[in-house]
């Protein structure tokens, strides 16, 4: 199969590819390089494939229509995997036009064009914040998500509508994955794995809001890969799945966990929980067992190990 991976030169779109190439797909990715977090990163998760003859790159925003078409008229893909995005909630607050531009434009420009070129399978990437302050845990799919918190989460709750809508109207088969705190090697640098990884070995402040009891559902990269992979591969028409580990982690027990692996103490501070903030994220990952055949196995402390060993490996270089 051809697959489009926007954002493929991020944290998950280049596991994503990893994996898709290693089983003899050819990918075409589409990224533009942003400099949220240093491109540095996104140059060397591109050049593990740049000597794969089934890889091919376009540096390019997906929200240029005129781009894009030419690129769909070029490649002619089967399906799309579809992780580009903005992803902070923080930076969302104070610069909202540039997560309406990548994630909704950018959404409805590939939505739009997966409906003229006759995409067979579209899996649109959201993410766990929809579920905002919900109380009931875990998250389930059926869930109500009216309610989001931040423009980070009302983007990406926009982008499973307009999938939905597309579906409805044209046909388009749409699988929504909705990733809960996803960590390992070549990690986002500002998700609280990788930023405490970094803090704690440099000796730097570690801002801990609330009192550590705070709660992340945290997955291993290669667990989420295998349920983005499967939502890729299967055709239901329009489903939500959660991908997560179905098992959260207090804030204080990440930093220990860090702790011990590095041999070194951290430096806490405690500080006021943000409003953005939830205080649970929990995953009920029932539908994505049963439809996707997703079966998370990595404990939080075994997918540190292999965290941090990619981190003192690479850290000097980023
Ligand atoms: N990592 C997580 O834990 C997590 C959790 C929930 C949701 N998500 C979602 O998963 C997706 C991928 O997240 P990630 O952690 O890999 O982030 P990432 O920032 O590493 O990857 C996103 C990539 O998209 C590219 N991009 C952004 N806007 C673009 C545009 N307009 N045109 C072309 N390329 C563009 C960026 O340059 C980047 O390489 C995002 O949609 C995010 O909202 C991630």
């Amino acid at each position: 199969m051809k697959i489009l991976v926007t954002g493929g030169a991020g944290f998950i779109g280049s596991h994503v590819t990893r994996k898709l190439l290693e089983r003899g797909d050819n990918v075409v990715c589409v990224d533009n390089f942003n400099d949220y977090y240093s491109p540095k990163i996104k140059e060397g998760n591109v050049a593990q494939f740049a000597d794969n003859s089934n890889y091919k790159l376009y540096r390019g925003d997906i929200a240029d229509y005129a781009l894009m078409k030419n690129i769909f008229e070029t490649e002619k893909f089967d399906r799309i995997f579809h992780p580009a995005a903005r992803a902070n909630v923080r930076q969302s607050i104070q610069d909202p036009f540039i997560y309406e531009e990548s994630n909704i434009k950018g959404t409805l420009v590939l939505l739009d064009l997966a409906k003229d070129f006759g995409i067979k399978n579209f899996v649109l990437v959201s993410s766990s914040s929809v579920y905002a302050k919900n109380k009931k845990v875990p998250f389930a799919e059926s869930d109500a998500v009216d309610h989001p918190i931040s423009p980070y989460a009302a983007t990406k709750r926009s982008t499973e509508l307009l999938a939905y809508t597309y579906h409805h109207v044209h046909g388009l088969n749409v699988n929504v994955v909705r990733p809960f705190n996803v960590y390992g090697p070549s990690g986002r640098p500002d998700m609280i794995p990788y930023m405490f990884t970094r803090l704690i070995d440099e000796g730097g402040e570690v801002k801990r809001f609330g009192d550590g009891s705070m709660k992340r559902d945290q997955t291993f990269i290669e667990d989420f890969v295998g349920g983005a992979i499967a939502a890729l591969d299967k055709i239901f028409g329009y489903e939500i799945f959660n991908l997560g580990n179905s098992g959260p982690v207090e804030l204080g027990h990440v930093i220990e966990v860090i702790e011990k692996i590095l041999g070194k103490k951290a430096n806490v501070k405690e500080y006021p929980v943000p409003a953005t903030e939830v205080p649970i994220t929990y995953a009920d990952i029932t539908k994505a067992r049963k439809m996707l055949g997703y079966d998370p196995q990595t404990k939080f402390e075994d997918g540190m190990k292999i965290f941090i060993n990619w981190y003192q490996l690479n850290k000097q270089n980023y």
